[in-house]
């Protein structure tokens, strides 16, 4: 018999890289799943390729909810992984709900996100818990590491694209590639800091009143700190001048950045399709929040 499990995507609206380090970041579920189905097996099988860090993290999600690794797991997701939209989160939040249906156990948002913690661990090796909590919950959330995160009530509907500007680098490596310049360049990267945290304020004041136009100067600033992390790529910045260039109100790198995907904020759902449209060619789909 086959259990079943889902797990949304996620992407990061504000403060991606400075949530690692304990600053708050807003993030929200996308309408784009990854469903998980497993059955017992005689030992840990899997019915599509997969690396060791899969494999892995697997292991230790089915062990702590089952008791053992002894399934067959089968995976269908609509996410692109690698490309910053929480493939891995969404994999490992649907792992340990099918896997706590295998078990006879019910299982909240919250317990979800928490054992797909340990999944994410594996993947990412310092992850903040973000995209775990959005994978799990969906809609959008204000989060600080190691706090429960907050739902963030809209005013008003918020349309957005996603377009991927190619294979983004490793978020292990990408996360520690701030860590050092966090290191190294401590009073800039405090200063950056700060203004990440103000970026926060603003963004939860527009979506609390609906306003989608101050959220978009919002994330072109967010997106600017992020370059200066060296996040950035030519690809990035053409897909943002095209759809800045079509009307969009704000675009930035969403999720590890160094590639991957671009979040792109439309006035309305018809100017969304369309920007989507143009970015054709970089994978790009619309929704509304
Ligand atoms: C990855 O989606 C977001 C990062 O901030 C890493 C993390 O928070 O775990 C880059």
């Amino acid at each position: 018999m086959w259990f079943e499990g889902e797990g949304y995507g996620k992407a990061i609206l504000i403060g991606e890289h400075f949530v690692v380090h304990g600053a708050r970041g807003i993030g929200i579920g996308i309408p784009l799943k990854t469903v998980v189905r497993v059955r017992r097996a005689p030992s840990l099988a899997f019915s599509f390729q997969c690396g060791d860090l899969l494999k892995e993290a697997t292991g230790r999600i089915l062990e702590r909810v089952a008791g053992d690794a002894d399934f067959e797991v089968r995976v269908e997701s609509g996410l692109p992984a690698g490309a910053g939209v929480g493939w891995s989160a969404s994999y490992c939040v649907a792992l340990a709900r099918a896997a706590g249906k295998a078990a006879g156990k019910g299982m909240g948002d919250a317990e979800a996100a928490e054992i797909a913690f340990e999944g994410e661990k594996v993947f990412h090796g310092n992850p903040s818990g973000i995209d775990n909590a959005l994978a799990s919950h969906g809609g959008a959330l204000l989060f600080r590491k190691g706090e429960r995160p907050e739902a963030v009530a809209l005013g008003g509907k918020f349309h957005f694209v996603i377009a991927n500007s190619g294979k983004k680098g490793p978020t292990r490596e990408l996360v520690e590639m701030v860590s050092s310049f966090r290191e190294g360049k401590p009073e800039e990267y405090g200063a950056m800091e700060e203004a990440e945290g103000w970026l926060v304020e603003k963004a939860l004041e527009a979506l609390r009143k609906g306003d989608a136009e101050a959220l978009g100067r919002v994330m072109d600033n967010n997106n600017e700190l992020l370059a200066r992390l060296g996040l950035s790529t030519p690809k990035i910045e053409e897909i943002r001048g095209i759809a800045l260039g079509e009307g969009a109100l704000g675009a930035k790198i969403t999720g590890a950045g160094g590639g991957g995907c671009v979040l792109i904020l439309a006035p309305d759902a018809a100017k969304a399709r369309e920007i989507a449209g143009k970015l054709g060619d970089f994978g790009a789909f619309s929704f509304t929040l």
